[in-house]
């Protein structure tokens, strides 16, 4: 069987996560790198990746790589590739770059000439040219320009992985889901199956919870990857994967409580989690974090507080970090506590003694993911 040369993309800090999470699912050997993990895969084991990696963000096919030195020189080896055997005139497609080159600009003018010489290409074997669609187009080229090293991808998986499919709404400050479930996976969560989430926003943690411990498939409700697209598409194989990994799904007894002060964001929660049909199995209701106080005596804490942006916002959130901080150690002994957060400042206040700090990557943003073991006595 035919292997492809892949590269996976993950949020930055979760490269080791995203190589556990492969080796978990297709048991190929992988490598991680920045920002991603590369690997050699069939068809067979793209297609079960995008379905269920849960980390994995966008599934890259390498097509070629070459050296350019110029804009000019960028055009001929793009325009050497056989374009007209991966895209037919009357399909649509997106070009996304990542440039770090002095000669090559990161400019839309580098993105046009490289359109061009795909296009061109195309019309000259085929007579006609497939059309450009930034926002929902059959094919998705990824191009990495670092100095004069050119990287061509074909994006399998399409829009980006954490779109799950199962959000009607965005929450302005939701995390996105892959993100969610590699916090999720860097915690003591899948020991004691007890998850608080009292400042759950659109119930990312909760929901994502829900799916790791019932083995929901990460693709369960999306409908659409761009290698529904291409000319190899084998949807026998792909309905097959998905049966496969649906039978394997199992409800278990587990304690998921959510709450938020906002109550447009519980209904977002309950939204979420009926199109999953999750809303018998975790607890969504509408509380000041200060209100909750578990019965379990141990489990998992975990919250994702706002950062603040501006000056009078984060003065009023360093004292909601300290009360935070009290709040859990005051009531939830036994507990293993959990912050997320993009203000290293703001951390500070919490006032516990952290035991581990991951760093992570919210787009751009650096974050912290800080663990507390709430044990009683002296912090
Ligand atoms: C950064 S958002 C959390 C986003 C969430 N992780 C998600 O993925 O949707 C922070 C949340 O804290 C909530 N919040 C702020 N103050 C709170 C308080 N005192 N008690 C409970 N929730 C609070 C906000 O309403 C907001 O939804």
């Amino acid at each position: 069987m035919k292997q492809y040369d892949c590269y996976m993309t993950c949020p930055r800090g979760l490269e080791q996560t995203l190589s556990n999470e492969i080796t978990e699912i297709i048991n190929k050997e992988n490598s991680p790198a920045k920002g991603g993990v590369k690997f050699f895969a069939t068809k067979h084991d793209i297609y079960k990746l995008n379905y269920h990696s849960r980390v994995g963000m966008n599934l890259l096919i390498k097509l070629f790589k070459d050296k350019a030195s110029n804009v000019d020189q960028l055009y001929k080896v793009i325009f050497k590739y056989e374009w007209d055997k991966l895209i037919e005139p009357n399909k649509t497609f997106s070009i996304r770059t990542k440039i770090n080159s002095k000669s090559i600009p990161n400019q839309n003018f580098t993105t046009l000439k490289i359109k061009d010489a795909i296009v061109d290409k195309i019309q000259k074997k085929l007579g006609s040219r497939p059309s450009v669609d930034k926002k929902n187009p059959d094919f998705y080229i990824t191009i990495y320009i670092k100095d004069n090293r050119i990287l061509v991808f074909l994006n399998s998986s399409g829009k980006p992985l954490f779109m799950r499919g199962y959000r009607t709404k965005i929450h302005k400050a939701a995390i996105n889901e892959s993100l969610a479930s590699g916090i999720l996976k860097s915690t003591n969560f899948h020991k004691n199956k007890v998850l608080y989430d009292p400042m759950c926003g659109s119930g990312t943690f909760l929901i994502e919870a829900a799916m790791q411990i019932f083995n929901i498939p990460a693709g369960y409700v999306r409908e659409n990857y761009a290698f529904f697209n291409f000319q190899n598409f084998d949807g026998k194989l792909w309905e097959t994967i998905k049966k496969e990994g649906n039978n394997a799904i199992n409800c278990k007894e587990i304690v998921l409580n959510g709450s938020d002060v906002i109550d447009k964001n519980i209904d977002l929660c309950i939204e979420s989690s009926k199109k999953l049909g999750l809303e018998k199995y975790i607890s969504f209701k509408r509380s000041d974090f200060r209100n909750i106080q578990p019965k379990e005596t141990s489990g998992t804490v975990l919250i994702n507080p706002p950062y603040g942006h501006r000056i009078g916002e984060v003065d009023k959130l360093r004292s909601m970090y300290k009360d935070f901080g009290d709040h859990i150690k005051n009531n939830f002994s036994g507990f293993d506590g959990y912050i997320f957060t993009g203000n290293l400042e703001l951390l500070k206040h919490v006032g516990l003694r952290t035991k581990q700090k991951m760093i992570l990557k919210n787009g751009k943003i650096d974050c912290r993911l800080a663990y507390y073991p709430l044990r009683s006595g002296k912090y």
